[in-house]
């Protein structure tokens, strides 16, 4: 199946569904092998990788796969020059950068060919990267799990705004609150051209998380994730004992190198990789809600095509109407 849009003519990818880059759950082969696949775009996430385990996992996706692949790249963190100089000399097909400006690896990428996605959570910066010439924007609204805009404008809205801001002269990833194939034909309607789907894919075989995690965003509700360490990078994550002691922090004022002890104690790795559900970061989006089953990635990217072409069917059918014949009439 193929469902063309501009994002998937710039990815050269069948489908407009993208795999968002998730540190652990998507720092393996496995995942963004499978999305690829499938005809999707998969994305490593080298937050939290070493160089010789991102190499390994770029050198077993391109073995697995002609189709491309992308790696999400954090630019803030250590070692991210080594990263970027790895990335460039594997001439990898698609960089999603997320958390700095695009100044710092886009001229040396494009020159080689690579497709520059550059994730945003707000107009000023969506305009100012479109600016600086990325190929395509991640516009992640307040839904999001992991790193959610700070002002919490929801996806609905803010992919609206940029989507006016930029005229459509700059493909955009809808990004926060997509879990089927609904949510991919809203991403479409909104003027974006793909969807990227995190908590999702988190409840796959091939998410690099503990049985814990996934677990939790099976029982998850919508209503059942906190955001909390605003001003230190605010996460959005499930509620458990360390969330809701974060709340009741801020909530009751206490200092802020209380709030950031707390904030830095528990770690995403910790519910990630040790299956700490209680005291680790469980970091998920609002669709965790949406989320009840455990299936192979393939599966669900073929499921949520399927689920997106039976949406639109449902959609009620307009026939050309003349409303200002029908106000005359009134
Ligand atoms: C567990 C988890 C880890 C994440 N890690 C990263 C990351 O390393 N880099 C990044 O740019 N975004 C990261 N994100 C944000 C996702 O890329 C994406 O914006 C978000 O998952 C979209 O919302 P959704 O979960 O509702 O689909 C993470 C999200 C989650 C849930």
């Amino acid at each position: 199946m193929r469902i063309e849009t501009s994002v998937t003519r710039l990815l050269g990818i069948d489908l407009p569904i993208l795999q968002a880059g998730m540190s652990w759950a998507s720092s393996n082969a496995a995942l963004p092998l499978a999305v690829s696949r499938a005809g999707g775009l998969g994305a490593i996430a080298a937050g939290p990788m070493y160089l010789a385990a991102l190499e390994e996992a770029i050198d077993t996706v391109r073995a697995g796969t002609d189709r491309p692949f992308a790696v999400n790249m954090p630019l803030y963190r250590k070692g991210a020059d080594e990263m970027l100089d790895l990335l460039e000399a594997k001439r990898i097909p698609v960089i999603v950068a997320s958390q700095g400006g695009p100044g710092k690896y886009l001229d040396r990428f494009k020159a080689i060919g690579t497709v520059c996605l550059h994730v945003v959570a707000s107009e000023t910066h969506a305009l100012k990267a479109a600016g600086q010439g990325v190929d395509g924007l991640v516009v992640v609204g307040g839904e999001a799990g992991g790193h959610p805009p700070a002002d919490l404008v929801s996806t609905l809205v803010l992919v609206r705004a940029i989507a006016r801001a930029t005229e459509g002269r700059t493909p955009l990833v809808a990004s926060g609150g997509f879990a089927d194939g609904q949510g991919l034909a809203a991403a479409l309607a909104l003027g974006a051209g793909a969807a990227n789907f995190g908590t999702r894919f988190i409840a796959t075989p091939e998410a690099g998380v503990a049985d814990a995690y996934k677990q939790r965003v099976l029982q998850a509700g919508t209503a059942d994730t906190r955001t909390v360490g605003r001003g230190f990078g605010m996460i959005r994550t499930l509620s458990n004992d360390f969330a809701d002691q974060m709340v009741a922090l801020e909530r009751d004022g206490a200092s802020e190198a209380t709030r950031r002890a707390h904030f830095s104690a528990a770690t995403l790795k910790m519910a990630a990789l040790d299956g700490d559900v209680t005291r680790g970061k469980v970091e998920a989006g609002q669709s965790a809600g949406l989320v009840d089953r455990i299936m192979p990635a393939a599966d669900i990217v073929a499921e949520i095509a399927r689920d997106y072409i039976n949406c639109l069917r449902a959609m009620p059918q307009q026939q050309p109407v003349d409303l200002s014949a029908q106000a005359r009439q009134r």
